[in-house]
């Protein structure tokens, strides 16, 4: 086993990266795959609460890439989700730094199918180190143009260095009827593809069972639009020929 490693990042805050990323991890265990999402956002840590291992982290990953512990020693299961496991950010502190995150990756890569980098907002140090270890990108936005003009900026960085750009995919968040349209403040998906300059590999819509089951820790409900757009975009990424809809 060779674990693929895909980062999830924006630009602006609050796109949605922490409640897409488990999401899509725990979709891709839905698909049967084993999967290993790393919090990245130090001080900003909300992945514990989403997949419901809060209370039951010892280590973090500032931890782990100090040396404090081995990478293994932090991994916590979701009890949630089968197939994903999480290794938290800690509360505060601490810098990503590349080197002995590719050290984490590399020893871990032979354990799961996907390894999951959920950044921070911005391109500070979670994003540079990711940028520099991911074979794969999802940029996660949602229809508003401030977070389309950072993403067009965040897509850029991710082009360079030679990844193709089959590499890197946008992500449409909170997505819905009132999204759109001529008295919204962006017109169509469409517009939102040109912004970025990325092709769009999933919609997941606005959804307020997908917020209260991030904000209780508690389970998604499989039947919900959320999940079906999540479990759609995690066989996109394995390469299943599943159409794109929208809400
Ligand atoms: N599709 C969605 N529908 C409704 N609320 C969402 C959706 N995606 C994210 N949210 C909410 O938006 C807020 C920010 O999400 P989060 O995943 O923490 O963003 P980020 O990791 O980019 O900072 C949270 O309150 C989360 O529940
Ligand atoms: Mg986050």
């Amino acid at each position: 086993m060779n674990a693929q490693t895909i980062m999830i990042c924006s630009g602006k805050g609050g796109t949605g990266k922490s409640t897409v990323s488990v999401l899509l991890g725990a979709q891709l265990g839905a698909w049967s795959r084993r999967v290993l999402l790393i919090e990245l956002d130090s001080g900003l840590r909300s992945v514990d609460m989403i997949a419901g291992v809060y209370g039951k982290t010892v280590y973090d990953i500032e931890d782990v890439l100090c040396g404090r512990c081995d990478g293994s020693k932090a991994i916590v299961p979701s009890p949630l989700y089968p197939g994903l496991s999480v290794i938290s950010a800690p509360y505060e502190g601490g810098e990503v730094r590349a080197a002995p995150l590719a050290g984490l990756i590399l020893a871990m890569r032979e354990y799961f199918d996907y390894i999951l980098l959920d950044t921070a907002a911005g391109m500070g140090a979670p994003f540079t180190a990711a940028n520099r270890l991911a074979d794969r990108a999802l940029v996660v936005l949602t229809p508003d143009p401030v977070a389309l003009r950072d993403g067009r900026i965040v897509a850029d960085a991710l082009l360079q260095n030679g990844r193709p750009a089959s590499a890197v995919r946008l992500v449409m968040n909170r997505v819905s009827r009132s999204s759109f349209g001529k008295d919204a403040a962006v017109f169509d998906l469409d517009e939102c593809i040109d912004t970025v300059g990325l092709q769009l590999i999933a919609a997941i819509p606005e959804s307020r069972t997908l917020q209260r089951a991030g904000a209780a820790g508690t389970a998604l409900p499989q039947d919900c639009p959320a999940a079906i757009a999540g479990h759609a975009l995690a066989g996109r990424i394995l390469g299943e020929r599943i159409p794109l809809t929208c809400f």
